[in-house]
């Protein structure tokens, strides 16, 4: 195994392929008519010859390990090949757990193990690697997931797709390359997935709630996890592992957290918002943390729809996780986690209720991916997740400006880039930043 942490760079296999240095992709949006090169998917002929397909993971934390199980779970003839992380022993402990539960679809070498920043490069450039799934901290998921489109691996890419502008526009060129080379993405919005989700939506578009008037969403729960420095660590290793608490990392618990709340109103509403006008604030998070404990969002989406959105994590606090949308004719409530749909009419009488399971929507996803691989009609959903990651980014940039926001800023205009130019595992990080509303600006 390569154990030795090493930086992000601008690398050397790869230069030789469509570009992947990040600055390439700024002001990606505006590139549309950009030729595609052809590129050669090992899986086409896997998908064709019913060969085992193969797995690869990128980030082998809490969400990596499930997500592996979730795929070696619920599909057959699939075989985990390769793996990357920051660290060797993460690797290893995947390894380990994944092939406890399924021993005949486990075959990872040693020397198919990378640690270091760099080690998602060694699994892409694998001719081995059909399917790579990309479970790191989000502040790397654009540029990992455009990246591993280049190298023809087809992805699962856990939500959020992006924390900011720039890497919103990498997205939707991702998306755009997929689409034309047949390069499946499936991104980690489980609840898509969801039977009772489903049911709901379908319920709406059908009429079983009249019109939608307006929805309230939120994500408040009691706290997360917070990690110390070790004396040994530079800045770099320390923000990557504490990473919940640095904004270029995670996004803020309302892009990374409340994003699946957000996503099922964008899907609820069928469009990302129009404008966010949102407050909130940090009371409880330790000194370095640049998180905040509460945002509250107005979205106003087209047709004069409001969602009224609020996300917390504070200790002591009351917990609330799930959404409410309002129509003429009744409500439709849709529950966090495996809490179920039901929809009340206006005298408050159930007309309608269904079951579901995160755990099967977890499964699904991977399910999903492959059948579409095999079928030869990838899936390639980035730009919608992407677009709900954005809309969790448009609500944090309203709150700590204290400006009102627009989806045509977000898109079009805004040049907010989080991403470091220059990363190394030693190197030294700006000290962390609090926006203050009012003097924080928009950019
Ligand atoms: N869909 C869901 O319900 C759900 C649930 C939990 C987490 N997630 C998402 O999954 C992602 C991971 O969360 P987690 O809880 O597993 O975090 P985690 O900290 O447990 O795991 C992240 C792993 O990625 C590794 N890593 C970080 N940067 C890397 C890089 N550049 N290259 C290789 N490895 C790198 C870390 O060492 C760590 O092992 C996040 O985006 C999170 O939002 C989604």
């Amino acid at each position: 195994m390569n154990t030795q942490p090493t930086p992000r760079t601008s690398d050397t296999k790869h230069e030789t392929k469509p570009t992947a240095s990040r600055r390439t992709f700024l002001g990606a949006g505006a590139a549309a008519s950009v030729a595609i090169p052809t590129m050669v998917h090992s899986s086409r002929a896997q998908a064709q010859e019913s060969q085992p397909l193969k797995l690869a993971i990128v980030g082998c934390g809490g969400r990596g390990r499930g997500a592996i199980n979730d795929s070696l779970t619920i599909n057959d003839n699939i075989k985990l090949v390769a793996a990357a992380d920051l660290y060797a022993q993460k690797c290893d402990e995947m390894r380990r757990l994944a092939a406890r539960s399924h021993a005949d679809k486990v075959d990872v070498a040693d020397e198919k193990m990378y640690a270091g920043l760099d080690g998602y490069k060694r699994v892409l450039d694998d001719p081995d690697v059909d399917v790579v799934l990309l479970t790191t901290s989000p502040g790397f998921r654009p540029y990992h997931i455009m990246e591993a489109v280049e190298a023809g691996k087809h992805v699962f890419a856990e939500k959020p797709s992006c924390v900011d502008p720039a890497g919103y526009r990498v997205c939707l060129e991702a998306h755009r390359k997929a689409v034309a080379s047949g390069t499946a993405i499936v991104t980690g919005t489980q609840y898509r997935r969801q039977v009772n989700y489903q049911g709901a939506v379908d319920q709406i578009r059908s009429g079983a709630i009249g019109d939608i008037v307006s929805a309230v969403t939120r994500y408040c729960s009691s706290g997360i996890w917070y990690k110390n420095r070790k004396p040994e660590m530079s800045d770099t290793e320390y923000q990557l592992n504490n990473w919940m608490h640095f904004i270029w990392l995670s996004g803020d618990q309302i892009t990374e957290q409340a994003v699946h709340n957000i996503d099922a109103m964008n899907w609820v509403m069928d469009s990302p918002p129009a404008t966010a006008y949102a407050s909130g604030g940090r009371f409880t998070r330790p000194d370095d943390s640049e998180m905040w404990d509460s945002v509250s969002v107005d979205y106003q989406y087209p047709g004069n729809r409001a969602v009224s959105f609020m996300c917390r994590q504070i200790p002591g606090s009351e917990g609330d996780n799930g959404n409410v949308i309002y129509g003429t004719q009744g409500t439709c409530y849709i529950a966090a986690g495996s809490g179920g749909s039901r929809i009340l009419d206006r005298t408050g009488k159930e007309v309608w209720s269904m079951e579901g399971s995160i755990g099967a929507a977890y499964q699904q996803e991977h399910k999903d991916l492959v059948d579409s691989i095999r079928s030869g009609n990838p899936i390639v959903e980035l730009k919608d997740t992407a677009e709900s990651s954005l809309t969790a980014v448009m609500g944090r940039m309203s709150a700590y400006t204290g400006q009102k926001v627009s989806w045509e800023f977000v898109t079009k205009e805004s040049t907010l880039d989080l991403f470091p130019k220059e990363l190394t595992w030693d190197g030294e990080r700006p000290a962390p930043q609090h926006a203050v509303p009012g003097a924080t600006k928009l950019t």
